[in-house]
């Protein structure tokens, strides 16, 4: 060691002696800056976000994410508290379908199971049969009974890509990742053309024509692991672009290239190491769901874990 202070290192101090006093554990999404993710208890998608808020032994969980990732969390640790370092960070694509506009659907078909991508509120999850990720979409849609009609909610693109791989038809509502609708075919393809040797993998909130370029399809945590795998020494990346800093940090004799320089999620920027510190010291911002609420929304998210 040099001995050399760098800028995040008093605060990181402070946020340790903070964790501990509280008996928090800090779930951080794979999209979080990098200070961010270095101080996680856990770093993963959505699905060993939620696998690990359903069984910490934590009093506090500091959620270092979007809203509907920390309210997941309080649904399934009722009994804990459950803090985001801003209470801005929200989900675009969760905002594309209110509770009156799923019940309007589920009218339109009454005979429907309704699968819930958890990026939603927990209103919306508390009117759904069964949630999924990006992770699991497919197994849980190929779970379903194949007689079942489907409501795929609200990711168009992700139920679509799971209605292709699983071969069925599903009702689809049209939300939709604004941060992943920015990555362009044209993108890829400008990419492919500078970098020739390399393998394409993309999130399935991407649009039709960019999953149709690619070598392969995953959520966040599939990412990392088709990157530690592949042969390939360089990799191009459709996905919000946080996730570069995890790629690069766990392979480094790898080269990754954003697929579009302009896929950031603005709200998973939001949170900062400053405000993960002043979270703990003065234990905001907690998210609470109403109990009935969280008690419907339970049911979808753990029929969703036994599953997958
Ligand atoms: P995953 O980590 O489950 O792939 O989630 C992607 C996402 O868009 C979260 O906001
Ligand atoms: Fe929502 Fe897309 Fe941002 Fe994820 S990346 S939080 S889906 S807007």
């Amino acid at each position: 060691m040099s001995g050399m202070t760098t800028r995040t290192e008093p605060v990181v101090e402070r946020i340790n002696e903070l964790r501990t006093k509280r008996q928090a554990v800090i779930l951080v999404h794979n999209y979080q800056r990098g200070e961010i993710q270095d101080i996680g208890d856990l770093v993963g998608d959505s699905l060993e976000l939620s696998r690990k808020a359903a069984r910490t032994d934590a009093k506090v969980i500091l959620f270092c994410g979007v809203h509907f990732m920390a309210e997941t969390a309080k649904i399934l640790s009722p009994e804990k508290m459950v803090l985001m370092p801003d209470p801005n960070a929200g989900c675009p694509m969760a905002n594309m379908l209110t509770l009156r506009e799923l019940k309007n659907k589920k009218a339109e078909h009454p005979e429907a199971l309704v699968v819930c991508y958890v990026n939603s509120a927990a209103e919306i999850k508390a009117e759904s049969d069964i949630c999924c990720t990006s992770a699991n979409a497919d197994k849980i849609v190929a779970s379903i009974p194949e007689h079942k009609e489907i409501i795929f909610i609200p990711d168009k693109s992700l139920g679509d890509y799971v209605a292709r791989k699983v071969g069925r038809e599903l009702i689809l509502w049209p939300g939709f990742c604004p941060t992943h609708h920015r990555i362009l075919r044209e993108h890829i393809l400008q990419q492919k053309k500078a970098h020739p040797a390399a393998k394409v993998i993309v999130h399935p909130e991407c649009t039709r024509d960019v999953i149709g370029l690619a070598d392969a399809v995953g959520s966040t945590s599939q990412i990392l692991r088709f990157a530690r795998e592949t042969a390939a020494n360089e990799v191009i990346v459709g996905t919000e672009n946080g996730m570069l800093y995890r790629l690069a940090k766990e392979n480094p004799d790898k080269k990754f290239y954003p697929a579009s320089p302009v896929a950031d999620c603005p709200n998973m920027r939001l949170n900062t190491l400053e405000k993960v510190f002043w979270s703990l010291e003065d234990m905001v911002y907690e998210i609470t769901v109403p109990e009935d609420v969280a008690a419907r929304a339970r049911g979808a998210i753990e029929r969703m874990l036994e599953l997958s």
